[in-house]
């Protein structure tokens, strides 16, 4: 594995080494990716050995420029009103965080969308990965590079320490700005369908498009029964967890943090320092090295941009459990909150 400063000879390189049927890290503005030619089955088998992840779950297909889009996806599928709505999403939202399920074009091999006849498309924001694309065949499936379940990386030194010698090459092209993985969104339907939440909130996505469905189940209600089951935590090995660190994890209202009582051997993750501060008032003789904050001032941008690095260290810490405080259920919070209830519980969305 070679581990390269982003400049233009290491970018050629990386796009060599993808040409060529292997696999390169590569910063995005969500998290890293690890990326294999998108036209080239053998090379994409490789991606899914590295990470140990099921055949069943589809990669995103990450191209460089929109002309490509065509080659990736079969637009001829598509009825006139998507067309229109595909059309105004990309112009809002692309480059970046935002991944659309669209009809497959034979061009790509069924290994990377797992045998359906979709494919999520993706065009980064982030220049390194535009660049590394284009200098590449100009289609890359990538998913995030961490092991299949584990914490995404949002660094290229997190991709070193969960696949190290799997893969060829990591680019460090620095932290990601975004911190949580592309929203992803199924316009292959009659319906258009919100599948993960992420880089952007669902509500700018409405404003340009109309209402949609969705498969939430974490809005209204259902957050409230949030951690209020008999077991609070579980370890992540027991269900069939995802983003989660190895520390078990349990999540809380900004109430019912407030009111949990300080307990040895456990880290506390705060939204905001106002929610921290409430609770150190009420838990005097606390240790305060253990509870971190995700955003001062409690803006849910910068929230999620620390989410991961934050559950990283977190990790590190040798607590025997984590709580955690949900962020508001808006803008970016939707996507924080997705990733913290299923470190927790494992319940996919
Ligand atoms: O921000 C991101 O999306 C990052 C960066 C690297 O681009 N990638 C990422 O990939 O998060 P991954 O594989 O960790 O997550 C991709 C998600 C999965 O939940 C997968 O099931 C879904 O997208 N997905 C991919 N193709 C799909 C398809 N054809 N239909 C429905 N869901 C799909
Ligand atoms: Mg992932």
């Amino acid at each position: 594995m070679e581990f390269l400063n982003v400049t233009e000879e290491s970018l050629n390189r990386a796009a060599l080494v993808l040409r060529n049927g292997g696999i390169v890290a590569f910063p995005t503005e969500t998290v890293y990716g690890l990326g294999a030619d998108a036209y080239n089955a053998d090379a994409i088998v490789k991606v899914f050995e590295a990470k140990n992840r099921p055949y069943f779950d589809p990669l995103i297909i990450h191209i460089d420029n929109i002309d490509t889009l065509s080659k990736v996806a079969d637009l001829s599928q598509l009825s006139q009103e998507t067309k229109r709505k595909l059309n105004l999403l990309t112009d809002a939202f692309w480059p970046g965080p935002l991944s659309i399920v669209l009809p497959k074009s034979h061009n790509i091999p069924g290994i990377a969308t797992a045998g359906l006849n979709t494919a999520a498309v993706r065009l980064p924001a982030n220049e390194t990965a535009r660049k590394l694309i284009a200098l590449a065949n100009g289609a890359v499936a990538a998913p995030s590079a961490n092991p299949f379940g584990a914490l995404s990386p949002t660094t290229a030194q997190h991709v070193k320490d969960g696949l190290g010698e799997r893969v060829d090459i990591i680019l460090d092209g620095g932290a990601a700005l975004v911190g949580v993985e592309s929203t992803v969104l199924d316009l292959s339907g009659e319906q258009v369908k919100l599948l993960r939440h992420g880089g952007i909130p669902k509500e700018e996505i409405e404003k340009v498009i109309g209402e949609m469905g969705s498969r939430d189940r974490l809005r209204g209600d259902s957050l409230r029964g949030v951690g209020n089951g008999e077991q609070r935590y579980t370890s992540p090995g027991q269900l069939k967890s995802h983003y989660a660190p190895r520390t078990p994890l349990a999540v809380f209202s900004r109430e019912e943090i407030a009111g949990l009582q300080y307990e040895e051997n456990t880290a506390y993750l705060f939204f905001d320092d106002t929610s921290r501060e409430d609770w150190l008032s009420k838990n005097k003789s606390s240790n305060n090295l253990r509870s971190f904050v995700l955003s001062p001032l409690g803006n849910v941008s910068e929230a999620a941009t620390c989410l991961f690095e934050t559950l990283h260290k977190l990790d590190t810490l040798g607590v025997q459990r984590i709580f955690a405080q949900l962020a508001p259920q808006e803008g970016l919070g939707a996507a924080i909150n997705d990733r913290l209830v299923r470190a927790a519980s494992g319940v996919a969305i």
